[in-house]
C-alpha cells in the first residue's frame, strides 16, 4: 500500500485491469462442461452460480431476485425505497429463494430497516456503501451482529479496495466482502475524487489475506471472460450491474429510441437522477444515469454466462474454483495483444 512515509518508488505499483491480463491455457482432461462445478459459498449458503445482482434501483427488485435464484445465483434487493416497500419485496420472494438478501446503509434508519428486513425473512443483509473501509461500517456490522434479532443473518459489506480493508471488515464480522471501488460502468468516483483501484488489482491484493469471508468482485465486469479472471484472481463471487440491467427482470420501463431500438434506464446510485429520486436532492455526484439497450430475459444472459464461465474453467483444466486458482497462470498483455484479443475483424467495419 502506498503511504506518504514510504519512498515514491512505491507509487509505481501496478494497477492492472481485466483487459491487461489473459489466462494461459493449461493441459486439460475435462471432457464435458458437466464435470465442472463453479459453485461458491458464503458461510453455509452455497450458490451453484457465483453471480450476484447489484443492489441498484435499475437492477434488483423482486423479479430479478427470482430470476437469479432460478439460475443458482443471488439477487440483493436495493435500499433506495421505503422500509415498507423493501420488506414487501423481501416477503414476495420468500417462496422462490431460500436466501432472501437485501441492502441497508450505515446511517439514518438503517437499524430499523435491518430489523424489519430480518423480520420479513431476509437471510443476508448487505451493508451497501461506497467507501466501506469506514468506522460507520464497523459500527453497523457490530450493532447488527450484537442485536437480539439478527441470529444467523449473514452480513455482506463493502465496498473496499485494499487488503487492509478486507482484513478489517472480516475482523468486524462481515461474512462476505464486496471488493472494487470506482470501477463500475456507471461510476465517476475516480474522476470526481481521484480515488480507487482497478477491480482486478483489488481482487489480487485481497486474495493474499487469510480469508474466512467470501470475496465478491464488484464493478467493471463486462464479459464471461472477466468473470473467469475474477475467480482465478481470488474472487468467490462476482457482482453484476450493467450485464443484468436492461432486461425484462430489471426494474423500469422499456422505451424506444428514434430508430425504434429498445432501451431501459441504467443509473449509478450516486448519480444526480438516482439521488433526487431516493433522497430528494443531489449531493456529491459519483455516478451517471444512462440508457442501455434492452436485452430480453435474464435467463438467456445467465445461461450464456454460465456456459462461457465453465468453458473458461476448462481452458485451465479446472473442475472447480479451487482448482482454477491452483492451476491458472496470468500473463500481462501488450496493447497490440489486446487488439488481437478483441474480435478485431470488426475494427475494420
Ligand atoms: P457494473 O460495472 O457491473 O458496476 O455496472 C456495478 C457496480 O457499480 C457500483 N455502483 C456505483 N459506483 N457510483 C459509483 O462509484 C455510483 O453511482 C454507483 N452505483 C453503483 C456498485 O458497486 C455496483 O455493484
Amino acid at each position: 500500500m502506498i503511504r506518504r512515509d514510504v519512498p515514491m518508488a512505491s507509487l509505481m505499483q501496478r494497477c492492472l485491469s481485466f483487459d491487461d491480463v489473459l489466462l494461459v491455457p493449461q493441459k486439460s482432461d475435462i471432457e464435458s462442461r458437466s464435470e465442472i462445478r463453479i459453485a461458491a459459498k458464503i458461510k453455509d449458503v452455497v450458490l451453484e452460480t457465483p453471480i450476484i445482482s447489484s443492489p441498484m434501483d435499475t437492477v434488483t427488485e423482486g423479479a430479478m431476485v427470482k430470476a437469479m435464484a432460478e439460475h443458482g445465483g443471488l439477487g440483493i434487493v436495493h435500499r433506495y425505497n421505503s422500509i415498507e416497500d423493501q420488506t414487501k419485496i423481501v416477503q414476495s420472494v420468500k417462496r422462490s429463494t431460500k436466501h432472501p438478501a437485501a441492502a441497508i446503509g450505515v446511517s439514518g434508519d438503517f437499524i430499523e430497516r435491518a430489523h424489519a428486513l430480518v423480520n420479513a425473512g431476509a437471510k443476508i443483509l448487505c451493508i451497501d456503501v461506497a467507501h466501506g473501509h469506514h468506522v460507520l461500517t464497523e459500527r453497523a456490522i457490530k450493532s447488527i451482529k450484537d442485536s437480539s434479532w439478527s441470529g444467523g443473518t449473514l452480513i455482506m459489506a463493502g465496498n473496499v479496495a485494499t487488503a487492509e480493508a478486507f482484513e478489517d471488515l472480516q475482523s468486524w464480522g462481515a461474512d462476505a466482502i464486496r471488493v472494487g471501488v470506482g470501477g463500475g460502468s456507471i461510476c465517476s468516483t475516480r474522476i470526481q475524487t481521484g480515488h480507487g483501484v482497478s477491480t482486478f488489482q483489488s481482487i489480487i491484493a485481497c486474495s493474499f489475506v487469510k480469508r474466512s469471508s467470501a470475496l465478491v468482485a464488484d464493478g467493471g465486469i463486462k464479459t464471461a471472460g472477466d468473470i473467469v479472471k475474477c475467480i482465478a484472481a481470488g474472487a468467490d463471487f462476482v457482482m453484476l450491474g450493467s450485464l443484468l440491467a436492461g432486461t425484462d427482470e430489471s426494474p423500469g420501463e422499456i422505451f424506444e429510441g428514434k430508430t425504434g431500438k429498445k432501451y431501459k434506464a441504467y443509473r449509478g446510485m450516486a448519480s444526480r437522477e438516482a439521488q433526487v429520486a431516493w433522497r430528494g436532492e443531489a449531493r456529491s455526484l459519483e455516478g451517471i444515469s444512462t440508457t442501455i439497450p434492452y436485452k430480453g430475459s435474464v435467463e438467456e444472459i445467465m445461461n450464456k454466462l454460465v456456459l462461457n464461465v465453465k468453458s473458461g474453467f476448462s481452458y485451465s483444466g479446472a473442475r472447480n474454483q479451487n482448482e482454477l486458482r491452483e492451476r491458472c497462470t496470468f500473463i500481462q498483455q501488450s496493447d497490440s495483444s489486446r487488439v488481437e484479443s478483441s474480435t478485431h475483424i470488426l475494427l475494420n467495419k
